[in-house]
C-alpha cells in the first residue's frame, strides 16, 4: 500500500493534465450509501428493485412511490464533502486536474470547490417540470411530500438521468475529449457495471490508468497502477 501510494504522489506531482472519472463510492465516505456494495441501496429490500424505481417509464407510471424511494434513499441530510472531493478541489486548483467526469448525482464536488465537473447522470439539487420544462428550486422535490407539480400541472421531476433516458450529449462528448487527451485518468468508487457511462473510459489512450475502488472491478487488468482502499483516504495521502 504505502508503495502505491507513493507512486500515485509521484505521478500526480509530475502531471499537469490528469482526470478524474468517479462513482457512488467516491460519496460513501460522506455517508452516502453506495448502490452496488452489500450495503449498497441495491440489497437493501424495497418493494421494487431500485433500477425499477429509478427509470423513466416506474417515474411515470407510480412518482408517488418514485418520490417515497427519492426522498428516504436518494436524499442525505447534512451531507459533506469527504478528503476525496476536497482533495480533487485541490488538484484543479492547483492547475493539475482537468476535470471530474462523475456519475454521482449528489453535487459534493461543487461543493468542495470543483468547478469543471461533468455531471453524467445529473444532480437531485436540480428540479424541473417534466411537461412545460420550467425549472425548479430542488427543495420542495427534495423535502417535501407528496408529488410535486408545476402551475401547469406536470410532474417536477429531478435532473437526473433515469435508466430508460439518454444521457446529455454535449457532456457525453466533453467527457470524452478530456479522456482522451488526459495523461492520467484515475477512476475511483465505480463498480463500472453501469453503461454507457463505464464505457467512457474505453477513450483513455495514456499508460497512467490509475483504478483506486474497494472491490475489484472488469477494469482491473487494465489498470497501470490498482488501490483496494478507501478513496478518502488514498487521496488524504497524496
Ligand atoms: P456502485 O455502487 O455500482 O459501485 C460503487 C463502488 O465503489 C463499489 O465497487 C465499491 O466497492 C466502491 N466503494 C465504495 N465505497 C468506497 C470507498 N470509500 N473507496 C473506494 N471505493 C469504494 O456505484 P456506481 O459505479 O457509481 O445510476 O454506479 C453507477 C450507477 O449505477 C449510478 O450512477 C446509478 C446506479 O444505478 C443511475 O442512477 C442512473
Amino acid at each position: 500500500m504505502e508503495d502505491k501510494i507513493a507512486q500515485l504522489r509521484q505521478m500526480i506531482a509530475d502531471s499537469d493534465n490528469i482526470v478524474f472519472f468517479g462513482g457512488a463510492g467516491v460519496s460513501t465516505e460522506s455517508g452516502i450509501p453506495d448502490f452496488r456494495s452489500v450495503d449498497g441501496l441495491y440489497n437493501q429490500k424495497w418493494k421494487y428493485p431500485p433500477e425499477t424505481i429509478l427509470s423513466h417509464s416506474f417515474f411515470e407510471r407510480d412518482p408517488e412511490e418514485y418520490y417515497r424511494f427519492h426522498r428516504e434513499k436518494l436524499v442525505v441530510d447534512g451531507v459533506k464533502p469527504n478528503r476525496a472531493h476536497l482533495r480533487l478541489a485541490q488538484l484543479e486548483q492547483e492547475g493539475k486536474l482537468k476535470a471530474v467526469i462523475t456519475q454521482n448525482i449528489d453535487g459534493l464536488h461543487q461543493a468542495a470547490g470543483s468547478k469543471n465537473v461533468l455531471e453524467l447522470h445529473g444532480s437531485i439539487l436540480r428540479a424541473y417540470c417534466s411537461r412545460c420544462r420550467r425549472p425548479y428550486p430542488a427543495e420542495e422535490m427534495n423535502k417535501g411530500q407528496g408529488v410535486p407539480r408545476c402551475a401547469c400541472g406536470g410532474v417536477i421531476r429531478p435532473d437526473i438521468v433515469l435508466y430508460e433516458e439518454p444521457l446529455d450529449n454535449d457532456i457525453v462528448r466533453s467527457a470524452i475529449a478530456y479522456i482522451r487527451n488526459a495523461d492520467i485518468l484515475i477512476i475511483g468508487g465505480t463498480s463500472l457495471n453501469v453503461y454507457p457511462a463505464a464505457g467512457l473510459i474505453n477513450y483513455y489512450r495514456g499508460k497512467k490508468l490509475v483504478l483506486i475502488n474497494l472491490s475489484e472491478t472488469p477494469y482491473d487488468s487494465y489498470a497501470d497502477l490498482i488501490i483496494h482502499e478507501k478513496i478518502g483516504e488514498v487521496f488524504s495521502r497524496v
